[in-house]
């Protein structure tokens, strides 16, 4: 097991200049888009993250020939070689779901096992299961697996019951190479599923209403090769400019979306920062010696990103006075609150309610990461807890952020990668 280890002999103020990465969460349904031609998908700006090669491992299986060149990916699915999504790689990645529409669709079967427990909480994939049985597959679950045919897909009327990303984005796929209309309601919102759609509309597909919540969907008999750029990651850059804004720091980042951060801008304003637009695609963000307490509640787009509750609770540690954050999309994403208590922080987790005492200093220990987010906060703490710190269980990070430590390094931080660290927190695994 990898471990991070982040030397802090005193708080760091970070100042420089960040790029941001490709979004882990729009380059793996545009990587399952491909299954839907047999031509070639050229992408650009793909992150070099682990869960990018799972999904490329997992593609293979079924089929595909890809080459990956410096964030330039080509991938050509001439034929669906296999239908099957094998556990271990569907464990490893839950996104890998994604490839369930696009298999049925164009292949007429898919096999894909089910993802089962998470770390973050009960996930089930209902909601992707039902839409595809609207859609006219048949599916059955057989040891484990998802076994869905159907010889071609129907259009059809489909309202998710709670909003559910990869949900939409299956249905979304699925729906293309289906016979007729398609009418989805309360569709997610967020910029990954405008992302996908804009590439599937690249592709020949013929969608309306994306971006909304309601998505109409023309199937068509194929679809066609298309090059696409992957969006900036809004969560990468939602947890740098928290790392300026707790380190009272003053970091550029570049190649972001602010469209995509306003609710993170508008959190982090609340607290004290100040964010300034610098262009199109570069923002600022000047932490402020004094940070303010703030209750959040974790929501759909345009909501507060549940994938950017944990990093804000370590900004509320170190907070003049007490912060709620309400967690509403996952039941047990509260792993990083006995984390950070084990740095120094006064959280109290009552349900799906974690409570922040601020302002307390935090001093370096051994913590384990527990999921990818989770991760990212606990790299945080480090970076403002005294002494050393080290984050036992780095593949979680590594699935996610594309090279955290270089950037990190390169804005002053001492922080090195420890091969087969020796857990030596007590926390069990
Ligand atoms: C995606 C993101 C993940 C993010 C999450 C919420 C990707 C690859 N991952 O995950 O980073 O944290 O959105 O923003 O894009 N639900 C059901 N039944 C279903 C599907 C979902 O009840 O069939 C529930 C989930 O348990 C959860 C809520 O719906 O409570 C939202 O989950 P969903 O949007 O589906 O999350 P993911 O798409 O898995």
């Amino acid at each position: 097991m990898e471990a991070l280890r982040i030397y802090t002999e005193k708080p760091y103020r970070l100042k420089g200049e960040v790029t941001i990465s490709g979004a882990k969460n729009a380059v793996l349904p545009a990587i399952a888009a491909c299954l839907l031609t047999k031509e070639k998908v050229h992408l650009s700006n793909v992150p070099m993250v682990k869960d990018v090669e799972t999904m490329l491992t997992l593609l293979g299986e079924l089929g595909a020939e890809y080459q990956l060149k410096k964030k330039s990916l080509e991938i050509e699915v001439k034929n669906i070689a296999s239908a099957q999504a094998p556990y271990k790689l569907v464990r490893a990645m839950r996104a890998s779901i994604l490839v369930l529409g696009p298999l049925v669709a164009r292949k007429g079967k898919a096999i894909v096992a089910l993802p089962g427990g998470c770390a973050i909480g009960t996930r089930p994939v209902d909601l992707h299961i039902s839409g595809l049985q609207k859609l006219g597959a048949n599916i059955t679950i057989e040891h484990g697996y998802i076994v869905a045919e159907a010889k071609k897909l129907k259009g059809a009327e489909i309202e998710f019951d709670k909003k559910t990303v990869t949900g939409t984005e299956n249905l979304v796929m699925a729906a293309c190479l289906a016979k007729g209309e398609t009418i989805l309601k309360n569709c997610a919102l967020e910029p990954e599923v405008f992302s996908l759609c804009e590439l599937l509309v690249k592709m020949g597909a013929r969608i309306d209403g994306i971006g909304e919540e309601t998505i109409r969907i023309k199937g068509v008999d194929e679809l066609c090769g298309a090059h696409h750029r992957i969006i900036p990651d809004r969560i990468e850059a939602g947890t740098f400019m928290v790392a300026s804004a707790l380190t009272h720091g003053d970091l550029i980042l570049k190649e972001v979306e602010p469209t995509h951060l306003e609710t993170i801008i508008d959190k982090l304003t609340i607290s004290g920062a100040r964010v300034e637009k610098l262009s199109r695609n570069s923002l600022r963000v000047i932490g402020s010696e004094e940070i303010k307490p703030q209750d959040v509640t974790t929501a759909p787009y345009p909501g507060f990103p549940t994938d950017m509750q944990a990093q804000f609770m370590v900004l509320m540690t170190q907070a003049n006075g007490t912060s709620i954050i309400t967690e509403t999309i996952f039941d047990r994403r509260f792993a990083h609150a006995n984390e950070l208590i084990r740095l120094g922080a006064s959280i109290e987790v009552q349900g799906d309610k974690a409570i922040v005492r601020g302002k307390t200093p935090l001093s370096g220990a051994e913590v384990v990461a527990t999921d990818l987010r989770a991760s990212a906060s606990l790299v945080l703490a480090g970076l403002i807890a005294t002494g050393q710190t080290t984050i036992n269980d780095i593949e979680h990070l590594d699935r996610g952020y594309e090279k955290i430590e270089e950037k990190l390094r390169a804005l002053g931080v001492r922080i090195e990668r420890l091969k087969n660290n020796n857990n030596q927190s007590g926390v069990k695994k």
